[in-house]
């Protein structure tokens, strides 16, 4: 890990979940602790990166030397991730964003209804912010993270294609001990060249590993 191996370029990272209001005290959200996303934030910062972390709501500290800019639903973050990008050599989308929302988030508190043991909540896509980034104008360096339960490698490269992306970094969300809400992750990462596995690690050294890799496809790119 070089120390200004990113100097003065600008990264943009989204973190943890996003929170769907269905009413004034309820929301839909999912088990992201926001730790993968912070550790690259840090990892960044370390690098020499000029980094702005756009987060969902999380228990963590923002590490030194970073932009916070904190949102709650998918549509903020997709606001927030659009004006961010303008200016920005790399976006790093680790955010687990529901991929839908309430078709509408009710005013008032809604109440049991006496007379029905079922309730139906319609719901509408969401935007798909790292797909809306890199198809920008100023298209940033694109990395995605996907979050699977099987297939892991196909299905990342499905996405490194539809998304059209310059790499993706897989990780197998079934497996204990790693992926959402762990102080661990192993990942594998997939590009056009093709894939590599990394090995387990804290997601602190994991970031570490993962800002090379990224810098020196980046640099090969630029
Ligand atoms: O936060 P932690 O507890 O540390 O957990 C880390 C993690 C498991 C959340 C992280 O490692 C991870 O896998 N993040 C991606 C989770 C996810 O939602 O993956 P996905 O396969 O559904 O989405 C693919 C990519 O598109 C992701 O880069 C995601 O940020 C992005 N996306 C998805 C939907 C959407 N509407 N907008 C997006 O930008």
């Amino acid at each position: 890990f070089q120390t200004g191996m990113l100097a003065g370029k600008r990264v943009v990272i989204t973190a943890g979940p996003t929170r769907e209001a269905i009413d004034p005290v309820r929301y839909i959200s999912n088990h992201s602790s926001g730790k993968m996303g912070y550790a690259l934030a840090q990892a960044c910062a370390e690098a020499g990166a000029i980094c702005t972390l756009i987060s969902g709501p999380t228990q963590l500290n923002c590490p030194p030397h970073c932009q916070r800019i904190d949102v709650e639903s998918a549509q903020q973050m997709h606001e927030a991730a659009l004006k961010a990008v303008n200016d920005c050599d790399i976006f790093i989308a680790t955010a687990a964003v529901a991929d839908f929302r309430p078709l509408q988030a009710a005013d008032q508190k809604i109440k049991k209804q006496a007379d029905s043991d079922t309730m139906t909540l319609e719901m509408v896509k969401n935007p798909d912010i790292l797909a809306d980034v890199a198809n920008s104008q100023q298209r940033p360096f694109c990395v995605g993270f996907a979050a699977e339960t099987q297939d892991v490698e196909r299905y990342a490269r499905g996405k490194l294609e539809r998304k059209n992306l310059n790499m993706v970094i897989a990780n197998d969300v079934s497996q204990q001990g790693i992926g959402f809400n762990s102080d661990d992750n192993q990942v594998l990462i997939v590009d056009a060249k093709g894939s590599k596995a990394l090995d387990k690690l804290s997601k602190a050294e994991l970031a570490r590993h993962l800002i090379r890799e990224i810098s020196e496809r980046f640099q090969k790119a630029d």
